[in-house]
C-alpha cells in the first residue's frame, strides 16, 4: 500500500497553502534545489563539454523517458523526453499522417486543448494537400471514427472538465477503421493509471510540469509503439535523431529501430536534473493506489461542495470512472471566486469561459486539505467575498 503521507513530505508547499493546482503546475520537490545544485556544480561547472559523455547528458532523453514509460504502461526504449508538448503533438500527428497517406481527415474534439488543435492547423497549412480537421463534441468522437479518418488526436483527460475518453475503445475502433491514434497525456501521466501497450496505442505525448512535477518549462515526452518505431517518419528531422549524429553527414537518416529518432536537437539539459529529482517521488507509488486515493479525494470534494455551496454546478462527469484527477465547477463568476480562493491560499485555477478547476494529487493532497479548502470556498460564497472588485483584475495568465 502506497504511503502518501511520505510522498506529501517530499514536496515544498508554502505553509498554510492548499495547492489544488498540480494539474496545471506541480509543486517543487524538496529534492529539487540540491539536484539543480549538483547539476550546476558537479556537472556543468566541473565537466563542461565533457558532461555530454561523463554525465550521460546525451542519453538523458532516454533514461528519463524510460522512467516515465513505467508510469504510462510503456516498455523501456519506447519513450523519449525533450522539447515542448506542442512540438511533440506536431511530431506525432505528422508521423501518424504519413502512416495513412491516402486519407485526409484528422479527427479531434472541440474540448481538446487549443495548442493541439493549433499545431494541427499549422501542419495542415504546411502540407497544403486537402487535409481537414474535424472537431465534434467529445461525446461524439467515437461515432465520428470512420474509414475517412487518418489520425485521431485526442487528449485523454479534458483540461477543462476532467472528462476522460475511453482509450482502449477508441483505439480499437480506430484500428478497425485503419486509422492511427495520437494521445495527449498531459492530464493523464501521473494522474491516472495509463496502459499504453495494453491498449495497443500508436503514439502518445505529454508534459512533465503538471502531475509529474518537473517544474515550469520541464521537457515533454513522446511515446511511439515499438511496432512502429522503425517505420515512423520524424519530420522534425534534427541531428539528435540522426542515425549517426557525429558523422555530420549533410543528409538526414533517422536512427534505425530506436526511439532516438523522435529527438530533435540539443535538449534543455538543466531541466533534466529537476525532472529526475521529481520522478524519484514516484518510486514505490502504485498507480492503482493513486487512483483509489484520487477518486476518494474528488468524491469527498464534490459531496462537500454540493452540500455547502449549492450555487456551484458540477462541470465534471459525476461518474468517477469518467473523470481524470480533477474536478471542475461552474459559478456565476468563476474568475472572481477563484481569485478570492487564491487570496485565501486555496490554489486552483480558472478556465474560460466559466470553470473553476481543482486538481487532486494524492502525492501531496489529503482529505484534511480537501475539507479545509471547502471551508474557505463556503465562506467566500456565503459572505459574497468574491464580489470585491480586486478579484476582477485579470493578469496576462489566468
Ligand atoms: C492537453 C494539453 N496539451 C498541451 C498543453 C500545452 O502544451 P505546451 O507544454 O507545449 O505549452 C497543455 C497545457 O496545459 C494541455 O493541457
Amino acid at each position: 500500500m502506497t504511503d502518501f503521507s511520505k510522498t506529501k513530505e517530499m514536496f515544498s508547499i508554502p505553509e498554510g497553502m492548499i495547492y489544488l493546482n498540480g494539474n496545471s503546475l506541480g509543486p517543487m520537490p524538496k529534492a529539487a534545489p540540491e539536484a539543480m545544485n549538483r547539476f550546476l556544480n558537479d556537472e556543468w561547472a566541473t565537466e563542461l563539454i565533457k558532461g555530454w559523455n561523463t554525465k550521460g547528458w546525451f542519453m538523458k532523453t532516454n533514461t528519463l523517458g524510460d522512467r516515465i514509460a513505467k508510469l504510462i504502461g510503456a516498455s523501456a526504449g519506447s519513450t523519449v523526453v525533450g522539447d515542448t508538448l506542442s512540438i511533440k503533438v506536431f511530431q506525432a500527428v505528422s508521423a501518424g499522417l504519413a502512416l495513412v497517406p491516402d486519407r485526409r481527415v484528422i479527427l479531434s474534439d472541440d474540448g481538446n486543448f487549443p495548442t493541439d488543435l493549433y499545431m494541427v492547423e499549422g501542419l495542415m497549412k504546411l502540407k497544403n494537400d486537402g487535409y481537414e480537421l474535424r472537431t465534434p463534441a467529445p461525446e461524439a468522437v467515437f461515432d465520428a471514427i470512420t474509414d475517412e479518418v487518418a489520425v485521431v488526436m485526442l487528449t485523454e483527460v479534458d483540461y477543462r472538465t476532467g472528462r476522460k475518453h475511453d482509450m482502449k475503445a477508441i483505439i480499437e475502433k480506430a484500428h478497425a477503421h485503419g486509422a492511427v491514434v495520437v494521445w495527449d497525456l498531459a492530464h493523464s501521466a501521473g494522474a491516472i493509471p495509463v496502459d499504453l501497450e495494453g491498449a495497443d496505442a500508436d503514439f502518445a505525448v505529454g508534459c512533465t510540469y503538471k502531475y509529474l512535477n518537473g517544474g515550469p518549462g520541464a521537457p515533454a515526452f513522446i511515446y511511439v509503439a515499438p511496432r512502429l518505431i522503425d517505420v515512423v517518419e520524424p519530420f522534425l528531422s534534427g541531428w539528435h535523431g540522426h542515425a549517426a549524429p557525429f558523422a555530420f553527414d549533410t543528409g538526414y537518416r533517422p536512427m534505425a529501430g530506436k526511439i532516438e529518432r523522435m529527438r530533435i536537437g540539443t535538449p534543455a539539459v538543466a531541466t533534466f536534473a529537476l525532472l529526475d529529482a521529481a520522478l524519484d517521488a514516484w518510486e514505490g507509488v502504485d498507480m492503482g493506489d493513486l487512483r483509489v486515493a484520487s477518486v476518494a479525494l474528488q468524491e469527498r470534494f464534490i459531496k462537500e461542495v454540493e452540500a455547502r455551496c449549492p450555487a456551484l454546478t458540477l462541470a465534471s462527469p459525476r461518474n468517477p470512472d469518467e473523470r481524470g484527477s480533477q474536478v471542475s465547477f461552474q459559478f456565476e463568476d468563476s474568475f472572481a471566486c477563484m481569485q478570492a480562493l487564491i487570496d485565501r491560499k486555496v490554489i486552483g485555477d480558472f478556465r474560460a469561459p466559466d470553470v473553476m478547476r481543482f486538481g487532486f494529487t494524492p502525492l501531496f493532497i489529503n482529505e484534511a486539505d480537501v475539507l479545509a479548502a471547502v471551508d474557505v470556498l463556503e465562506d467566500i460564497i456565503t459572505t459574497d467575498a468574491w464580489k470585491d472588485p480586486r478579484f476582477q483584475v485579470r493578469g496576462a495568465v489566468t
